[in-house]
């Protein structure tokens, strides 16, 4: 049977609300990506940092690992994140670098407030995982405003996911 993943990065809270309805949804594990130095709550200050992190392509150190041990274990991973400036946050490229996702299936989902295709993102997990398979097809993704009303979206898409991966 596959062992599924479903790895997170939130600061704002949205994306975890997605992660933690899909780990009700499905039998997986649930991993937050946490950075070792905390992301602030004021959003001008938070989008300066994410910004400079971005133009640097800094890889933040994070708070808590889960081993590469571990990781073998898996075989379909959903990969939780916000778009940040089109992008892919950082925080979640240190998270892909650590592993090799050979045989493995990523299938993204995202938070935003308009990048409804995910600006660069996928690209960015592309580039980042060049071992492993990006499931572009299933890419999904809640507007914040959405949010509190998306289980049954997210139900249909964990169905269709589900009958493939
Ligand atoms: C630094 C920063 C940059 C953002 N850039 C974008 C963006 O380019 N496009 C977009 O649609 N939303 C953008 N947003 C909005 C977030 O994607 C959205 O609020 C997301 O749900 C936040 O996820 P979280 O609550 O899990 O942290 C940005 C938010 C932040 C904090």
């Amino acid at each position: 049977m596959k062992k599924i993943l479903i790895a997170y990065f939130s600061i704002q809270n949205h994306t975890f609300k997605i992660a933690q309805k899909i780990g009700e949804i499905c039998r997986g594990d649930v991993f937050g990506i946490e950075t070792e130095v905390e992301f602030p709550q004021d959003f001008n200050y938070l989008a300066l940092i994410a910004q400079k992190q971005l133009e640097n392509q800094t890889y933040p150190k994070l708070r808590k690992v889960l081993s590469i041990e571990k990781m073998k274990e898996y075989d379909t991973i959903l990969l939780g994140f916000p778009i940040w400036w089109e992008d892919l946050p950082r925080a979640v490229c240190t998270f892909l670098k650590m592993y090799d996702f050979s045989g493995k299936v990523i299938v993204p989902f995202f938070t935003h407030l308009g990048s409804s295709f995910g600006g660069r993102s996928l690209q960015t997990i592309k580039d980042m995982v060049p071992n492993g398979k990006v499931a572009e097809e299933y890419v999904f993704s809640v507007h914040d405003e959405d949010i509190d009303n998306a289980d049954y979206k997210i139900g249909q898409w964990l169905k269709s996911v589900s009958e493939k991966y």
